[in-house]
């Protein structure tokens, strides 16, 4: 087989709805600041008893369905997530327990936002390899639980969601191109400190919080973006004009815009989903994929691209044919 090609998109969304105005209750801000900096106007905030692995198996049944797939055909599990059930066994385990699938190789990918785009790549690259047909890629995450609720430049930001794909081996294309990168001498500028390994007797007092120098990680992202958006074009001898369909890691609209104009796309082809579900991390592309799919919006044949930058510092793109 050729391709590597997503044949199902599903997603999930706690129920429970967390406005800026609730924000305002909380912390120092207001839901003008939220909106003008970042075009988040809500995020979704999972129950108590909720976990990353509820999360992503309500994604996956979605996607799952969307394919026409049972359990007994999915032949890989990956899941990207930064903030798994527990230590071990990975996330990916424990859902392929709930969905009752068995024998398959399955684990976590830990690339904070750039997550789902290296769970796509790799699958493309187990898929043209031969070593699965039918893989199932989730981006999962409970950013609600690593959040400091009393920092206002990072709770405010960051919500809980799922995406999840079904990428089958075919003779259609297909991923195209998948870029996978990062450079960790960046972590100074976003990172959770405390740890399993690091810093043990914080991480027993005070947990782990997100920490980050949110200007200087906005630079970085515009520009890192920009250049990968150029290396992946270069690599399939492509323009600008070929892409049809933007579908950014949803951390920020004015990084999404940038990109987007960089690209000299049309707004309505950059998918937008920040406004509804804050920077869900590892999910919020499969999210934002799965919106667009599901409301009919990108055809078959269209050229996608799918991007991300996060934590690590990572980013990441994929090319692909609908
Ligand atoms: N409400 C009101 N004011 C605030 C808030 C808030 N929630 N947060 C910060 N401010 C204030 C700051 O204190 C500062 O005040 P000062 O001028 O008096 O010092 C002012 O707003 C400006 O702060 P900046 O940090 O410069 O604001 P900026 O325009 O850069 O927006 C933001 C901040 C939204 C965090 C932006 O920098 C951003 O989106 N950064 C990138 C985030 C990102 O993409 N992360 C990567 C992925 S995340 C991951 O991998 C886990």
């Amino acid at each position: 087989m050729k391709y590597a090609r997503i044949t199902g998109t599903g997603s999930y969304l706690p129920e429970r709805i967390m406005t800026n105005a609730e924000m305002e209750k909380i912390v120092d801000t207001t839901d003008q600041w939220i909106q003008d900096r970042t075009g988040i106007k809500q995020r979704h905030i999972a129950a108590d008893d909720q976990t990353t692995c509820d999360l992503a198996e309500q994604a996956s049944l979605r996607a799952m369905a969307a394919a026409g797939k049972t359990s007994d055909d999915i032949d890989l599990v990956i899941v990207a997530t930064t903030t798994p059930d527990q230590v071990f066994p990975s996330t990916a385990c424990l859902l392929q327990k709930k969905l009752g699938i068995h024998g398959c190789a399955a684990f976590d990918v830990q690339a904070v936002c750039t997550g789902f785009v290296y769970a796509l790549g790799i699958a493309d690259n187990f898929i043209k390899a031969g070593s699965a047909k039918c893989a199932l890629i989730i981006g999962a995450e409970t950013l609600s639980r690593i959040l400091d609720w009393t920092d206002r430049g990072t709770c405010v930001l960051f919500g809980d969601g799922a995406g999840a794909v079904i990428v089958e081996a075919s003779e259609q294309p297909g991923i195209l191109s998948s870029h996978l990168h990062a450079d960790g001498s960046y972590e100074h500028l976003l990172n959770v400190p405390n740890g399993i390994s690091k810093n043990q007797q914080r991480f027993r007092e005070e947990g782990a919080h997100i920490i980050m120098k949110g200007n200087e990680v906005f630079k970085m992202a515009v520009n890192t973006l920009g250049r990968i958006v150029d290396e992946t074009l270069q690599a399939n001898q492509m323009q600008k004009s070929d892409i049809n369909w933007l579908v950014p890691h949803q951390a920020n609209i004015r990084i999404i815009n940038a990109t987007g104009k960089k690209l000299g796309l049309n707004p309505d082809h950059v998918v937008v989903t920040v406004d509804k579900h804050g920077n869900t991390s590892a999910a919020s592309v499969p999210l934002a994929l799965d919106t667009a799919v599901r409301e009919g919006r990108i055809k078959e044949g269209e050229t996608v691209m799918l991007e991300a930058f996060g934590g690590g510092f990572t980013w990441g793109a994929v090319l692909l044919k609908w």
